[in-house]
Parts: C-alpha cells; sequence; structure tokens
C-alpha cells in the first residue's frame, strides 16, 4: 500500500530546500558553458522517444536529491502495489490497474478472484471482431447500407483520451470512415455534429464508465431520437448503438443490446479508460491493429516504469521535475506545447489526467495539506502559441516550466515547413534557456546605429533574463506506439507525483460535487422554482426564467 506522510518531513525534502537556494541563483547558461556533456548528462531514451532534460533548472545533486526523495517516500514500492492490483484507490475502495489493459504477457492477474488479463483479452477479442465488421462492411445499418459515420457520445475520460488519439493519428485513419465527438450538454455540440450525418449510415458509442454522467445521457437520447425519427422502429438500434461501460444494466434499461456493449471494471479510472473498451473509437478510426500498437507502446513505458531504477526512470524523473518546480521554485502553472499539429489536443487530455488526478489537498491521513500540489497544466500547439501567449513565457514575472513536444519526421512532408516548425521549437527552447543579456543587446542595437537615449531607454524593454526551463521529448515519428508511451509516460508521472504528494489520485470528488448541484438547479429551472440560494445564483436563475 501507499505511504502516509507528509513529504516535507523526509530528510530529502529538508536537503532539498537547502539545495534550493544554491541552484535558484546558478544561470543554465552558465551550467551549459561549465559541462559539455550536460545534453547527454540528462538525456534519457527510450525506444524511438528521447526526454531531453538538460535544459532544467538541475545539476546531478538535485537529481540525486530527488530520487532520494522519491525512494522516501516509497515510490518504488508504490509502483509494485499499483501493476500487482492493491487497492490503491483507497477513498473509492479500488484496484488501479489500466497497466492490465496493455499488458500483453502470458502472466495471470488476479483482481477478486478472477484472472483480470483474461476478461481484457476477451473484451479486446469482441472490439477486434467488431472492428473488422465494421471496416469489411458485414457490419451494416437497417437499410442495408455500410456504416459511413461512427459518433463516440462521452464526456471527460470518455472522450478526451479517444478525440486526442483520433486526432493526433489521423494520418493513419482509415479511409470511407469518419469519426466524430460529442461531449458537450450544450445542445449546439450535438447539432452541429449530427446535422452532418445521415442515421442509415451512423453508428454511435455511448462511452460512459457509469452510464449516468447527465451530459452523456442527454446526448445519448438526443442522437436516439434523431435516429428514430427517421429509423422508426426501435429494433433498428442495435444496429446503430453500441455502449462501453461497466454498468451493463444500466446499458439494457437504455435500450442498447447486451450484444452491443463492450465492458470494462471499476479498476480502470475514467481519464485512463483510453486503452479500455473506451478506446474503441479509436480502433474504429485506425483499425484494431494500430490500437494494438497503441497499446504495445503504453506497455513498453509501464515495463520501463516497473523495471528502471529510480535515477533513470522517465516518469519518476519527470515527476520529480515537476515537484522541484511546484515545490521549491513555487511555480503554479505547467505548459504542454506539442510542436505537431495533430498532437494539438494534448495540453486538454493532460489537464484532465493531471489535474483532475492531482488537483486535491487533503492527504491521505485527511488533512489538509500544507505545501502545494497540482499546477495548472494548460498549453496550445507551437507556433500559434508562440504569436499569442509565448511573451509572457519569455519576459512576464512568473516562471512557467515548459514541455516541448516533436516528431524528427512530419506526416506531411511539405516543402521546409518541417525544417521551419522545429527550428522555432529549437530556437524557441534555447531562447528560453539563455535569455539575452543587456550587453548583447546593446550591441545588436548598436550595430543597426542606435545610440545615446534612444538605446538606452529601448534595452531595457529588449531583455530577456532567460533562465526557463524547458523539458524537451522528441520522437522519431509520431506512431501509435511511441503515442501509447508517451501518454503512458503522463499516466505514470502523474501517480508518481501524487505518491509524493501524499494525496489520492484515482478520485474526482470536486467533480461530483458540480454534477450533484448542477442535478438540483437543473430541477428547479425546469419547474420553475428557486429555493434556497445565494442573491446571485437566484438572481442569474430569474433572468434566465424572464429571458429564455
Ligand atoms: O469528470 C468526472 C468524471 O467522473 C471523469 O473522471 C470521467 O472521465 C467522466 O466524469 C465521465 O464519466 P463516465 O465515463 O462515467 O460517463
Amino acid at each position: 500500500m501507499l505511504k502516509n506522510s507528509s513529504p516535507t518531513q523526509t530528510e530529502a525534502w529538508k536537503k532539498l530546500e537547502k539545495h534550493y537556494q544554491e541552484v535558484q541563483p546558478q544561470h543554465l547558461r552558465d551550467l551549459f558553458a561549465q559541462d559539455p556533456q550536460r545534453f547527454q548528462k540528462f538525456t534519457y531514451k527510450l525506444n524511438d522517444t528521447l526526454y531531453d532534460l538538460s535544459k532544467n533548472r538541475i545539476t546531478e545533486e538535485t537529481l540525486r536529491l530527488l530520487t532520494q526523495l522519491a525512494e522516501q517516500m516509497d515510490v518504488p514500492a508504490a509502483i509494485e502495489s499499483m501493476f500487482s492490483g492493491a487497492r490503491i484507490n483507497a477513498t473509492e475502495n479500488r484496484a488501479v490497474l489500466h497497466t492490465a489493459l496493455r499488458n500483453f504477457s502470458d502472466s495471470d492477474l488476479n483482481v477478486d478472484g478472477e484472472n483480470a488479463l483474461q476478461e481484457v483479452r476477451e473484451v479486446q477479442q469482441q472490439m477486434k471482431e467488431f472492428c473488422n465488421k465494421l471496416h469489411s462492411g458485414a457490419w451494416t445499418g437497417y437499410t442495408g447500407k455500410r456504416i459511413q459515420s461512427v459518433v463516440n457520445i462521452g464526456i471527460g475520460g470518455s472522450d478526451l483520451g479517444p478525440k486526442m488519439v483520433v486526432e493526433a493519428l489521423k494520418k493513419y485513419q482509415k479511409p470511407d470512415l469518419e469519426v466524430y465527438f460529442i461531449s458537450n450538454v450544450d445542445g449546439t455540440d450535438a447539432a452541429e455534429v449530427l446535422r452532418k450525418l445521415d442515421p442509415e449510415t451512423t453508428l454511435f458509442i455511448i462511452a460512459s464508465k457509469t452510464f449516468t454522467t447527465k451530459e452523456t445521457i442527454t446526448n445519448a437520447e438526443t442522437a436516439r431520437g434523431w435516429f428514430l425519427h427517421k429509423a422508426v422502429d426501435r429494433e433498428h438500434i442495435k444496429k446503430h448503438f453500441v455502449a462501453l461501460s461497466t454498468n451493463i444494466e444500466a446499458v439494457k434499461k437504455f435500450g442498447i443490446a447486451e450484444e452491443n456493449a463492450f465492458r470494462f471494471w471499476d479498476w480502470v479510472g475514467g481519464r485512463f479508460s483510453l486503452w479500455s473498451a473506451i478506446g474503441l473509437s479509436v480502433a474504429c478510426a485506425l483499425g484494431y491493429d494500430r490500437f494494438e500498437e497503441l497499446l504495445k507502446g503504453a506497455e513498453s513505458m509501464d515495463k520501463h516504469f516497473r523495471q528502471a531504477p529510480m535515477q533513470e526512470n522517465i516518469p519518476v524523473l519527470m515527476a520529480l521535475l515537476s515537484i522541484w518546480y511546484t515545490n521549491f521554485f513555487g511555480c503554479q502553472t505547467h505548459a504542454i506545447l506539442p510542436y505537431d499539429q495533430y498532437l494539438r489536443l494534448l495540453p486538454e487530455y493532460l489537464q484532465q489526467l493531471l489535474m483532475e488526478s492531482n488537483g486535491k489537498s487533503t492527504d491521505r491521513n485527511g488533512h489538509r495539506v500544507n505545501y502545494q500540489t497540482q499546477p495548472v497544466v494548460w498549453g496550445a500547439a507551437g507556433t500559434n502559441s508562440q504569436h499569442s501567449f509565448f511573451q509572457l513565457i519569455h519576459q512576464g514575472t512568473i516562471l512557467i516550466p515548459c514541455d516541448f513536444i516533436a516528431p524528427a519526421v512530419s506526416q506531411n512532408q511539405i516543402g521546409d515547413h518541417h525544417a521551419l516548425l522545429l527550428s522555432n521549437f529549437f530556437a524557441q527552447t534555447e531562447a528560453l534557456m539563455k535569455g539575452k543579456t543587456a550587453d548583447e543587446v546593446r550591441q545588436e542595437l548598436e550595430q543597426k546605429g542606435m545610440a545615446g537615449d534612444e538605446l538606452e531607454s529601448l534595452l531595457p524593454h529588449k531583455v530577456f533574463e532567460g533562465n526557463k526551463p524547458t523539458t524537451s521529448i522528441m520522437m522519431q515519428q509520431l506512431t501509435p506506439f511511441e503515442l501509447g508511451s508517451l501518454v503512458a509516460m503522463y499516466e505514470h508521472k502523474t501517480f508518481v507525483q501524487g505518491v509524493i504528494w501524499n494525496i489520492y489520485s484515482f478520485d474526482q470528488w470536486g467533480v461530483e460535487l458540480g454534477k450533484q448541484l448542477a442535478g438540483t438547479i437543473e430541477g428547479e429551472l425546469l419547474q420553475g422554482k428557486t429555493s434556497n440560494h445565494d442573491s446571485s445564483t437566484s438572481g442569474l436563475m430569474v433572468f434566465y426564467r424572464n429571458n429564455k
């Protein structure tokens, strides 16, 4: 089970506080100048992906102390507990076994008396057969026409993961099949997708672990109504609706045939469910074999995470870096910057993964933590982000660690686009690290013929402090395998952070509260009542009622 004590009480934490005082004034520019081997020392490789940590504000001593922190918080034992199926999600009394979904070994994994790996394989077989029928045209709609559009209806983990992967691997997409996503309960989301589709050739995937999430059930009912408006006979539903859920009773009650239900289990957390039946839309878009490659990439990261020593363990090091910046430098945000258009949804996906998991302030003893936990995760694709928020990263008053992510080979080789894109990636990380000194600016301005007051007044605005930390993640190519490995890396990073912060990463009570409150107010809005609310909430409800 997980250790239950404050990280601030460890020897390593105390040493890190002292060490921070030594590292904080040092400039990355000098650290690079002092050590020509810095890149080699802080670079890690797994399969075809390179993780370059050298542009972070660390020394060898920093990593030594951070890995001590991981050891002293029993991270190795926590990793083993997770993989072996211990109920480490204690607030929900569940095991955490998304890794079982991509475990291709012959071993058994006993969960509540069942071999979880066997059950996983059965559902994977069902998914494979379904995809084959869909792609071969053997699965037809109620009028005998081939399915041309697949719509995933889900939200949170039942939407963000599959949507991000389908977009990221668009280049591998099967021809003749479009995949859409509806998530928002705002009717506009459904309306904008449905108006492009024909009920005769559309298949809906209702993705909901609980099958009670209001947004998803509302959208599913709208889709069913839209479909029956044309198809009329409810018998036809079975050719056009399938479900992905742990709640088979609710699936049947909705009207979806049991043979069209793809199950998964309580031990798969919503935001870790991409690898389960929740990935069906990915398998539909790419073909089951590609989906399996994604799983295999994740499995390779799992093996690395389980076996590599702390000081070479990529997800552990990524988590430790985040702790270094959050708890010692006081950073409150972290930017994710993919230099690949296909990865543009990665920041959104990682927002849920990291912030829903570690956005907690109660420790495993039930006490309020007295240290910071998850920073805000945000970001967007480069180079667009350079022309919006990079100004603040370069010259603002807050320190923002960034992950830059790019493939060496573009999926769309057009002229010099990719070289230009990557030159931006490299130039930005270099500029953020080095900055530009007053002397350099002066020289530059003088060369342009500027002098005197004009030069002096402009000069401070053109100085860049630099010393802004970045991690560069470069893969050879954005394949299903490398994407799987990357996503699994972030999952494990999330877990390790939670272990060290002594919080429970696998529940989400904060989200549950919102669901309850919205349910109460919805009832009042529909009945035209207003009960005990504060004056602002009541005022807004009245404004809505008077203006709708
Ligand atoms: O956002 C809260 C949450 O419970 C997520 O953890 C989950 O991914 C999402 O809602 C959707 O839940 P479900 O798959 O049960 O519809």
